[in-house]
C-alpha cells in the first residue's frame, strides 16, 4: 500500500479501513519504512493501564530512515537548508550525504564521551543544522534525547535533566535571536549545580560569548569532531533499536504539577510522524518545505526532522525570529528559498498582520503552494489573511489539530485534497477515530453537537508512558473516561461532521502556541517572598491568543506596587521562562473562594474577560463582596 493519498476518494477508502482493519491498514502503511526485521504483532494495547505496543518484534533505526536510505537515490538532494538569524551571514545546506556524515561523527563523538542505549541525553541548543545533527546522533546510537526549548530557565533545565537523570548535555556558547544574544552555556552552568547525574558538557560554537568551560566536565563540539576525524573511521553503524524502544522525552505542561515527560517510542513514531507529513502536505519530492516551530517543541521534533527527513523531503529550518530585522523575514526566506510549503502558527501570522500589509505585498510568494497552521485555533481574520496575502487565494491551508502527547497531526485537512473551513481542522486522518463525550462520561453521537475530544483507539505515534511516572499518565490521560485517550479539549462537531476545536477545557493555557499550566506559574509567582496567595486564569489576546492574568495577594514591600510586579515577573522568568510571564497582574485582597477553600477560576476567568454581567452563581462563595473588589480594580486593566 503506498503511503501517500492522491485523492478524496483515497482518503475515504483509507479512513474506511483504518477503522475496519487497524492492523492491516498499519501494517501497510510501515511497509514504506525501512527495517532491520518486521514486527510479529502489529498492535496490542489496553487503554485501562495504559499498555500500548505497536510493532512489536520490529527492529529499525529510525535515522537509517531518515537518511541512510535516501542516499543511493537522493544523496545529494539537500536534507536542511538552515537560514541564519542575521540575514547578512550565509545560509546553509546539507544534503542527506553530508547530514548522515555530520550525524555519524557526532554519534561517535557522544560514543567517546561515554554515552550509551538508553542514556538520557539534554540538549538545549539554539535553531542550528547541529540540533538536527545532535538529535539524530541520539536516535543513531539509541540514546534517548531531551531536547529543551531555548527559552526555559536554568531551573527548567534542572528539573528536567533530573526527571530524567540525564547524563549529558549539549549545548552553545549562546545564541542568536532577533537584536539579542542568549547566553545558553551561562543557563546551563547555573541549571548544573542542581543536578548530580550530569558528567559531561559538550559545547558548541555560535555566539562566541566568553564563556567558562570546567575542567573535566565541559569540552567543546568542534575539539570533540576533530578526535573523532583523527581516529580514521567517521562512520557510525545504526544501534538496532526494538520498535517499543524509547526515542526521546519531550516535556510538556499540565494542569497540575511539574511538566511531565512525554515517552515516544521508535517505531510507531516514526510510522505516524511519516505518515502525516507526507499526506496531510502531501509532499511533492521537488518541494521545498519551511515549518517556523523550534525543535524545542513537538511540532519541530515531527515536522522539522523526523516527519520530513524520514519521507526524504528538504527541510527549512530558520535560527531567527519573524521580526528580524524587520517584520517581512519570514516572506524574505519564502522568496529566497522558494519555499513551496509553509507551516506555522496563528499567534505568528496575528503578529505579522498587525505590523501591516507593507511587509508582505511586495514580497514574492510566487513559490507558495501549500500552508499549514499549528498549535492554538485560528481565527478567521488571521485564516483570510494567511489565505488572501500569503496563499494569494490558491495555496490550501491545513489546520492541524494534535498534542506533544499525539506524536503527531490527528485531526486536519490534506492539503489540495480535503475541503476546508476557516477555524475547522475538518476531519481525523486515517487511523484516528475521535469521540466528543459529555460530563456524565457519554459518547455524543450524531452531528451539530459539542463536547470533550477523546480518541477511542490508539495511533502510532500516541504517548506510551510519561517519564518515569507511569500512574500519571493513566490518571492525565486515561482516568477520566473508561477507555479512552482525553485530549483536555472541547470540540464541536459540524452537520457535515467537521471538527473545530475550541479550546482547552482544563487549567491549560496556551500562550502564542505555548502551553503553561496555570498551577506551574502560580507556584512560581508564590515562591516571590511577598506574595501571600496567587491564581492564573486566561484571557482572550488579539495577538497571542491567550494572555495570561494574574490575581495577586501580595504583602508590599515596596511603596510602589509596580516594583514589586516587577519583581513577580522577574521570579517567573527565573523560575520558569520568560514565556511563562503575566501579561496583566491584578493585585488583590482576597480571592474567591468556597466554604472549602477552593478557588473559583470561573468567576476570575469572567473577570479577566470583561464578562462581568454574567459571573452566574456566586452563592456558594464564602465571602461574595470579595468578587466586587476584584471587578473594581480589575477596571484598571480594561
Ligand atoms: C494543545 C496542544 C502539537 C501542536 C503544537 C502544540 C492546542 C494545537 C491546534 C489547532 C486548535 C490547537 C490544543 C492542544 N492546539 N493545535 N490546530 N487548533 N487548537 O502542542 O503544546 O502539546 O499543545 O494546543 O489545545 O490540546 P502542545
Amino acid at each position: 500500500m503506498s503511503l501517500q493519498i492522491k485523492s478524496f476518494e483515497e482518503y475515504q477508502d483509507a479512513y474506511k479501513k483504518s477503522v475496519e482493519q487497524p492492523e492491516e491498514f498499519w501494517a501497510g502503511i510501515a511497509e514504506n519504512f525501512f527495517w532491520k526485521r518486521k514486527w510479529h504483532t502489529v498492535l496490542n494495547w489496553n487503554f485501562k493501564e495504559p499498555n500500548i505496543k505497536w510493532f512489536e518484534g520490529a527492529k529499525l533505526n529510525i535515522t537509517e530512515n531518515c537518511l541512510d536510505r535516501h542516499i543511493y537515490q537522493n544523496g545529494d538532494k539537500p536534507a536542511i537548508i538552515w537560514e541564519p538569524n542575521d540575514p547578512s551571514e550565509a545560509h546553509r545546506v546539507l544534503s542527506y550525504k553530508q547530514l548522515l556524515h555530520k550525524v555519524e561523527q557526532f554519534a561517535n563523538v557522544l560514543k567517546n564521551n561515554n554515552v550509551k542505549k538508553g542514556d538520557r541525553i539534554c540538549i538545549y541548543l539554539p535553531m542550528v543544522p547541529e540540533l538536527v545533527i545532535a538529535t539524530l546522533a541520539c536516535a543513531r546510537i539509541g540514546a534517548i534525547h531531551s531536547v529543551i526549548f531555548g527559552g526555559f530557565s536554568a531551573q527548567s533545565i534542572a528539573d528536567r535533566i533530573n526527571d530524567a537523570k540525564c547524563k549529558l548535555v549539549i549545548t552553545s556558547d549562546g545564541s542568536f535571536r532577533g537584536s539579542k544574544t542568549i547566553e545558553l552555556k551561562s543557563i546551563v552552568d547555573d541549571a548544573l549545580m542542581q543536578c548530580q547525574s550530569v558528567d559531561r558538557v559538550i559545547v558548541l560554537t555560535r555566539t562566541r560569548t566568553a564563556i567558562s568551560m570546567l575542567k573535566g566536565r565541559d569540552v567543546w563540539w568542534e575539539d570533540e569532531i576533530k578526535k573523532v576525524e583523527t581516529q580514521g573511521n567517521p562512520a557510525c553503524p545504526a544501534e538496532e533499536m526494538d520498535a517499543e524502544d524509547t526515542l526521546f522525552i519531550l516535556y510538556t505542561s499540565g494542569s497540575t504539577g511539574k511538566p511531565k515527560g512525554v515517552v515516544h517510542t521508535t517505531a510507531g513514531y516514526m510510522v505516524y510522524a511519516g505518515y502525516t507529513f507526507s499526506n496531510v502536505f502531501q509532499y511533492q519530492p521537488d518541494e521545498v518545505y519551511f515549518c517556523t516551530a523550534d525543535i524545542g517543541w513537538i511540532t519541530g521534533h515531527s515536522y522539522i526532522v523526523y516527519g520530513p527527513l524520514s519521507q526524504g523531503a528538504t527541510s527549512l529550518m530558520f535560527e531567527g525570529v519573524p521580526t528580524y530585522p524587520d517584520a517581512g523575514r519570514m516572506w524574505d526566506i519564502v522568496a529566497k528559498h522558494k519555499v513551496n510549503i509553509l507551516y506555522t502558527a496563528p499567534t505568528a501570522i496575528r503578529s505579522l498582520m498587525a505590523f501591516g500589509d507593507e511587509y508582505v505585498d511586495n514580497k514574492d510568494l510566487s513559490s507558495i503552494r501549500k500552508l499549514g497552521s499549528v498549535g492554538e485555533p485560528i481565527n478567521e481574520e488571521a485564516w483570510h489573511w494567511f489565505n488572501d496575502k500569503i496563499g494569494k487565494g490558491k495555496a490550501p491551508i491545513a489546520d492541524t489539530w494534535w498534542q506533544t502527547e499525539n506524536g503527531g497531526i490527528l485531526i486536519a485537512p490534506m492539503a489540495g485534497i480535503s475541503p476546508t473551513i476557516p477555524g475547522y481542522a475538518m476531519s481525523p486522518l486515517p487511523g484516528v477515530q475521535p469521540a466528543l463525550m459529555d460530563e456524565n462520561g457519554k459518547e455524543i453521537e450524531g452531528n451539530d453537537v459539542s463536547g470533550n475530544l477523546c480518541i477511542k483507539f490508539p495511533w502510532p505515534g500516541m504517548l506510551r508512558t510519561t517519564y518515569g511516572d507511569h500512574e500519571r499518565c493513566r490518571q492525565t490521560y486515561f482516568a477520566t473516561y473508561e477507555d479512552m485517550y482525553f485530549t483536555g479539549d472541547g470540540c464541536y462537531r459540524s452537520p457535515e461532521g467537521y471538527y473545530r476545536i475550541t479550546g482547552r477545557v482544563d487549567d491549560v493555557l496556551n500562550v502564542s502556541g505555548h502551553r503553561i499550566g496555570t498551577a506551574e506559574v502560580e507556584n512560581a509567582i508564590n515562591m516571590h517572598s511577598d506574595v501571600v496567595e496567587s491564581a492564573i486564569v486566561g484571557y482572550p489576546h488579539p495577538v497571542k491568543g491567550q494572555g495570561i492574568y494574574a490575581y495577586v495577594i501580595a504583602n508590599h514591600h515596596h511603596d510602589d506596587i509596580n516594583q514589586t510586579r516587577q519583581d513577580i515577573l522577574q521570579t517567573v522568568t527565573r523560575l520558569i521562562g520568560a514565556i511563562a510571564k503575566p501579561d496583566i497582574i491584578q493585585f488583590v485582597t482576597d480571592l474567591p473562594k468556597t466554604r472549602s477553600g477552593k478557588i473559583m477560576r470561573r468567576i476570575l476567568r469572567k473577570i479577566a474577560e470583561g464578562e462581568t454581567s454574567s459571573l452566574g452563581d456566586t452563592s456558594t462563595l464564602l465571602d461574595p463582596t470579595v468578587v466586587e473588589a476584584i471587578i473594581e480594580g480589575s477596571k484598571e486593566f480594561k
